[in-house]
């Protein structure tokens, strides 16, 4: 049966291949006005954490009739993506995240199931399942993250944990993005010092400009583990002015980051600055593409593929198979 044996092999090879840890949200997404945008002094295309004065926000969104609900989180969805695009064997990506024991928490392991993500989240009952609200404008999209369980993530009470860390050793390509040095830095550590020991495949995510601004000791601790850098030009900007490039030069600016200090020298550094709005989504499936040990331009063709889809359907979705070759 050398058909049976093939995808024996191949399941062999790449099971919990992919590693991610984040955030895990449950988006909540509405169209809304500038009005509304205003109230809670939002801008219309930014990412922030939610205050006090958002909790209304919250309250207001789930009210309107034409709400919809997704499982969200960036690096969650990052993940999800590059198990769409490898499609067989299942579970080739594992996500480790926070949540709570209650509705939202059910809903998103139902998700990470059905999109045949290895999903083990680590279950605390004192705060509830992080939250997410898009708010939409047009083509424009704020969001306000409520990490509420998401912010719980321990890694003495999970990470560490016997079953838990032969999964991140089983890695061979980990992703992680910026937002989760706001909830466990030590946890970034430990895993990104792991694939270098191991000269495995670390990546980041600059994921905001806020990151670089006030999440920037933790940031410089872990990049000189980091084997692939992503982010788009207004995080670049951002992230070459926190560290005084002196430059708003893109390419000059991505130079720069790769020669900061690497830890392990046998791999250079890739940093990967998209331009323009669709070019975000393309670096997801990127990640698909490396895990399954393609050459960089394939990693960038698998991208803009995953692109082209995804940013044409609401939240982040997918048709059922992808038509990528
Ligand atoms: C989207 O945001 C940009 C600024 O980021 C603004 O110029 C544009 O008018 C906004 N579009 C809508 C429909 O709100
Ligand atoms: C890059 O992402 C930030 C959020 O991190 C967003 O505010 C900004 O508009 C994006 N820039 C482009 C050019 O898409
Ligand atoms: C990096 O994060 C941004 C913002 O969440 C996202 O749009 C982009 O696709 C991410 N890149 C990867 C490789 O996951």
């Amino acid at each position: 049966f050398p058909a049976i044996e093939e995808e024996r092999k191949l399941k062999f090879q790449i099971e919990n291949m992919l590693f991610g840890m984040g955030n895990p949200l449950l988006d909540i997404s509405a169209v809304v006005d500038k009005d509304f945008l205003d109230k809670f002094g939002l801008k219309p295309n930014d990412q922030i954490l939610a205050e006090d004065k958002h909790k209304v926000l919250f309250e207001e969104l789930v009210k309107r009739n034409k709400v919809e609900y997704h499982a969200g989180g960036s690096t969650q969805n990052s993940v999800k993506i590059a198990q769409w695009m490898i499609q067989k064997p299942h579970k080739v990506a594992t996500f480790f995240g926070c949540i709570g024991t209650d509705h939202f928490g059910e809903i998103l392991k139902k998700k990470a199931e059905e999109a045949h993500v290895d999903a083990h989240y680590y279950e605390q009952n004192e705060e509830p399942t992080g939250t997410c609200a898009a708010c939409i404008t047009g083509d424009n999209r704020s969001l306000v993250a409520n990490l509420a369980a998401a912010n719980c993530y321990k890694k003495e009470k999970h990470l560490d944990l016997d079953g838990n860390w032969e999964l991140v050793e089983k890695a061979k390509v980990y992703y992680i993005a910026g937002f989760f040095l706001t909830v466990s830095p030590e946890s970034i550590l430990k895993v990104a010092k792991h694939a270098s020991d191991k000269d495995k495949i670390f990546c980041m995510n600059l994921s905001a400009p806020f990151i670089s601004q006030f999440f920037k000791e933790p940031l410089m601790k872990v990049m000189p583990y980091v084997d692939i850098l992503f982010g788009n030009e207004t995080e670049a900007a951002t992230f070459a002015k926190e560290l005084g490039f002196e430059t708003d030069d893109i390419a000059e600016i991505a130079r720069k980051t790769q020669n900061l200090p690497k830890e392990n020298t046998k791999r250079q550094r890739v940093v990967v600055f998209t331009q323009g709005k669709d070019d975000a989504v393309a670096t997801v499936g990127f990640l698909s593409a490396l895990v399954q040990e393609h050459p960089l331009e394939e990693c960038i063709r698998a991208g803009h593929y995953a692109a082209n889809v995804i940013i044409k359907r609401v939240g982040c979705t997918f048709p059922e198979k992808p038509d990528f070759h």
